[in-house]
């Protein structure tokens, strides 16, 4: 009997130790998670929220360059006139359009839509633009309204957020 209440000690105490080592354990790694987690994700000042993305300075947008937001499954295109954010989904049934870096051209591998650096359907059954997101340019960051996509039915310049001398907040009037 006696035996009996040594072994279930003994079983308990191993119960314990192990939670202790298995709770010891979650107190030093979900710090270390979390800070991995803060690591990986791009630096973004304060006032990000899903519907106001930041996408970077002003300056990391090269003339001619078009740079994927993942985050935003979106794309920001660079043009001599200024930044215009695409919405990735294809206009024709909603796959994501890629960037074609060798082509210059969005592709659609759904159907095999083919849009230009501005969102201009080039081939393919899609029947309109990509759309596009509202940019706002506060202190030389630029800040996307990820969640607001706009359809149009042709580019239009007046669609460009403007980057010459900015200083203040501007939008496109799509
Ligand atoms: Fe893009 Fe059909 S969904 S071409």
């Amino acid at each position: 009997m006696a035996h009996s209440t040594d072994s279930h000690d003994s079983i308990s105490r191993r119960i314990f130790i192990i939670s202790l080592i298995g709770g010891g354990a979650a107190l030093v790694c979900a710090p270390v998670t979390k800070l991995a987690a803060d690591f990986l994700r791009p630096i973004a000042p304060h006032g990000e929220t899903a519907n106001r993305l930041y996408a970077g300075r002003v300056a990391e947008f090269e003339i001619g360059r078009v740079t994927h937001i993942p985050a935003g499954r979106l794309y920001l295109s660079r043009t001599e006139d200024g930044l215009l954010a695409l919405r990735q989904k294809c206009t024709h049934l909603g796959c994501a359009a890629q960037w074609n870096e060798a082509t210059q051209t969005f592709q659609c591998r759904c159907h095999g839509s083919e849009f230009d650096r501005v969102g201009e359907v080039l081939a393919g059954p899609a029947p309109r633009p990509l759309d596009v997101l509202p940019i706002t340019i506060e202190n030389e960051e630029v800040w996307i309204a990820a969640t607001q996509p706009i359809e149009r039915a042709a580019f239009d310049p007046a669609q460009l957020t403007r980057i010459d001398d900015v200083a203040q907040s501007e939008s496109i009037n799509p």
